[in-house]
């Protein structure tokens, strides 16, 4: 089968053909980072870049689902296990249809990201470098100020852990390059890890 950019061949046993089936498989690009730090900016221009070009893609952002299917989590550790396991799930869904998923969450334990490297097929791990220090002087919507008044618990970077990734697929670092370029960066990358599979 013919790989394309952000496909890969998903070979499944078919009981009643007694053969296996091979179909085509999106890739789920997870971008983890900081609060402010670009997850979800980087996102929506990958989105509209594919969309553009007629691709199956979906955007599923952490921030957005706490509204809908994750309503009700809070920030706990455990809570944010769940949220990650919801995600991870719909992801799944839509991947083994062929769509591109798009995810933007925080995703800041390791263990989180070892459970979706394990299983989230087409799994690719996009870490979203920014700084603390510069997050929270960007400060979009006010949250670091209120977690530094301690009128928000847990909140990542300041009252509770962002375990930085070690074995990201991909880095970009939304300080000193443009959202294009990081759109950009992250397609040349895709390509050469679909190469390289
Ligand atoms: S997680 O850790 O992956 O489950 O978080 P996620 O689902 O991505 O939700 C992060 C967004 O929730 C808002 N928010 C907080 N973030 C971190 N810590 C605390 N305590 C918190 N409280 C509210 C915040 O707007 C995050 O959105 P982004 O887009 O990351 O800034
Ligand atoms: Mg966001």
């Amino acid at each position: 089968m013919q790989r394309s950019l952000f496909q890969w061949p998903r070979r499944t046993w078919d009981q009643q053909g007694g053969k296996y089936m091979e179909s085509s498989c999106g890739s789920v690009l997870w971008f983890t980072g900081l609060s402010g730090s670009g997850k979800t900016t980087t996102a929506q221009h990958l989105y509209k870049l594919l969309k553009a070009e007629g691709r199956s893609v979906e955007l599923l952002d952490g921030d957005e689902l706490r509204t809908a299917i994750c309503r009700g989590l809070g920030f706990s550790r455990e809570d944010r296990l769940e949220n990650i396991r919801r995600i991870a799930y719909v992801a799944n869904l839509l991947s083994k249809h062929g769509v591109t998923v798009l995810v933007s969450a925080i995703t800041p334990y390791r263990e989180m990201r070892e459970y979706l490297r394990k299983h989230v097929a087409g799994y690719v791990e996009i870490y979203v470098k920014c700084p603390l220090s510069v997050c929270e002087a960007r400060d979009v919507k006010g949250l670091y100020a209120k977690a530094r008044r301690q009128e928000i618990r847990m909140f990542t970077g300041i009252s509770d852990s962002y375990e930085e990734p070690e074995q990201a697929d991909i880095v970009i670092d939304t300080v000193h390059q443009t959202v294009q370029d990081n759109v950009l960066h992250i397609t040349e990358k895709i390509n050469d890890i679909n190469h390289l599979a």
